[in-house]
C-alpha cells in the first residue's frame, strides 16, 4: 500500500498542475479537495466565501480533507490554507508524505494576477495581501517533510524531485 502524498503551498502555486502530472508518472488517484468540496455544495469555493463565509468554508474544508486522508495509494492536493488546522496536519505528518510546493512572493503576484477565483486575495493590493499571508504562513508549510523549490522550474524537472524524494522514502 503506498502511502497518501500530500501537496502544500500558497494558492497559484501549482499543486493541482503537479499533483495530476505526479498521479500520472506514480500510478496513483488524484484528489483535489477543493474540486471534491465543490461538487459536495454545488458551487464555487468563491460563492462559498462570499455566501457562507470563511468559518463555514473551513469547516467543510476539515471534514473533507479528513475524510479523504482515509483512503490510500493517492495524490492529494490540498487547499492553500489547509495544512494550518492542527488537526489536518498532524494526521497528514503522521501517516503520509508531505511537500511543501515554495515559490517566490513576485512570482505568486504575477501568477495570481487573476484573482477571480480567490476570494482571500479580494484586496486592493495583491501584492502586499499575499506577502502578508505568505509570511504568516511559511513556518506551518515547513512543516511539511519536504520543501521543493518551484522557482523558475519546469513542470516535469519538480515532478521529477518529488518523485525522487518519494520514492527513497517509500522503498
Ligand atoms: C485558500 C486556497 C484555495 C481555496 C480557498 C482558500 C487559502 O485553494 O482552498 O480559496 O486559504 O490559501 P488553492 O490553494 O488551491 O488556490
Amino acid at each position: 500500500m503506498k502511502k497518501n502524498l500530500i501537496l502544500t503551498g500558497m494558492m497559484g502555486v501549482g499543486k493541482t498542475t503537479v499533483g495530476k502530472s505526479l498521479s500520472l508518472k506514480l500510478n496513483m488517484k488524484f484528489i483535489d479537495i477543493d474540486d471534491i468540496i465543490e461538487k459536495q455544495e454545488g458551487r464555487t469555493i468563491r460563492s462559498i466565501f462570499e455566501n457562507k463565509g470563511e468559518d463555514y468554508f473551513r469547516n467543510i474544508e476539515k471534514k473533507t480533507t479528513i475524510s479523504e486522508l482515509k483512503k490510500d495509494n493517492s495524490v492529494i492536493s490540498l487547499g492553500g490554507g489547509s495544512f494550518l488546522n492542527s488537526e489536518i496536519r498532524n494526521l497528514i505528518l503522521s501517516n503520509c508524505i508531505s511537500f511543501w510546493l515554495d515559490i517566490k512572493i513576485e512570482l505568486l503576484v504575477s501568477r495570481l494576477k487573476n484573482i477571480k477565483k480567490r476570494p482571500l486575495l479580494k484586496k486592493n493590493n495583491l501584492s502586499d495581501s499575499i506577502k502578508k499571508i505568505y509570511l504568516e504562513r511559511k513556518n506551518i508549510y515547513k512543516l511539511a517533510n519536504h520543501r521543493i523549490d518551484c522557482n523558475n522550474k519546469k513542470l516535469d524537472l519538480i515532478v521529477m524531485t518529488i518523485i525522487k524524494l518519494y520514492g527513497d522514502i517509500r522503498n
